[in-house]
């Protein structure tokens, strides 16, 4: 890691969102290798989720410019390609409840197909695809079951298998484990990271808990008032560092 073109590269990439007197993300640049696991920190409203949201422009950015190996992504089609190989993971997984854990894995194929195919059945590959991507997650057995008589960190993996039916190069987590307790969010997490490490997939991940972003990613990215404050590996962050990131936060509430 570390050479020739990254896979992600963000140059000057700028968020104002309408009516804001000043940009939620400010000139922005950043790059990201291929297989790298990131973790982004920041306090509430640092402008996490913006940055998370303009790299695969689901949030569109207001300037600069967002390149993939090498080039602009500019054309609709570069977009569509673009996004068709970056899964999204959120905190309230936006799943659909009453469907199976099956059904909701199998949405995440829907990407390779025009809108007019996707209204047709999914194909037995696509099926097979759907099962074996629950089994990597521990929850073959749970595949017809309705999502919402699933726990929380249950669904959770769901939400992973089918960003893993995606196929995709890169996952965009915006705090996948938010809702859960800290035993589950640990194990949701370490799931996270096996599954990336085998497939190469890079992963950006937000998260509010440091010690949680200790175990996931070795490099970490902190934002505040949406600037990038630091971007360097874990060793290097620093307690008083830590403190100034969350410095919005009551010093009680550090998420330690
Ligand atoms: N759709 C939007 N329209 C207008 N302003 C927005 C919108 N989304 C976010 N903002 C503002 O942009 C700034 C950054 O918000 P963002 O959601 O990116 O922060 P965050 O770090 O993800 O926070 P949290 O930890 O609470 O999720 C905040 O000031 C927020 O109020
Ligand atoms: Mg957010």
């Amino acid at each position: 890691m570390g050479f020739g073109i990254p896979m992600i590269s963000l140059q000057q990439l700028t968020v104002t969102y309408p009516g804001a007197s000043r940009p939620a993300l400010l000139p922005t640049s950043l790059s990201f290798q291929a297989g790298e696991l990131v973790v982004l920190l920041g306090a509430s409203g640092a402008g996490k989720s913006t940055l998370l949201r303009s790299i695969n422009m689901l949030t569109k950015p207001t300037a600069g410019k967002l390149k993939v190996n090498g080039r602009v992504i500019k054309s609709e089609r570069s977009l569509r390609e673009h996004r068709r190989d970056s899964a999204m993971i959120f905190q309230q997984h936006q799943l659909l409840l009453q469907q199976s854990a099956l059904h909701n894995v199998l949405l995440g194929r829907l990407s390779y197909y025009s809108s007019l195919r996707s209204l047709l059945p999914m194909s037995v590959a696509d099926k097979e695809l759907a099962l074996h991507c629950l089994e990597r997650v521990g929850l073959l057995d749970s595949a017809l079951e309705r999502v919402d008589r699933l726990s929380g960190g249950q669904q959770q993996r769901v939400g992973i298998a089918r960003a893993l039916a995606q196929q995709p190069k890169v996952i965009l987590a915006d705090e996948p484990v938010a809702s859960l307790d800290p035993v589950t969010s640990q194990q949701v997490l370490d799931l996270l990271h096996t599954l990336c490490k085998e497939d190469g997939i890079t992963a950006i991940v937000s998260l509010h808990q440091l010690a949680l972003a200790k175990s996931f990613a070795e490099r970490i990215v902190a934002l505040s008032h949406g600037e990038v404050v630091f971007d360097g590996p874990l060793s290097e962050l620093s307690d008083s560092q830590v403190v100034s990131i969350y410095s919005q936060t009551h010093y009680s509430a550090l998420p330690l």
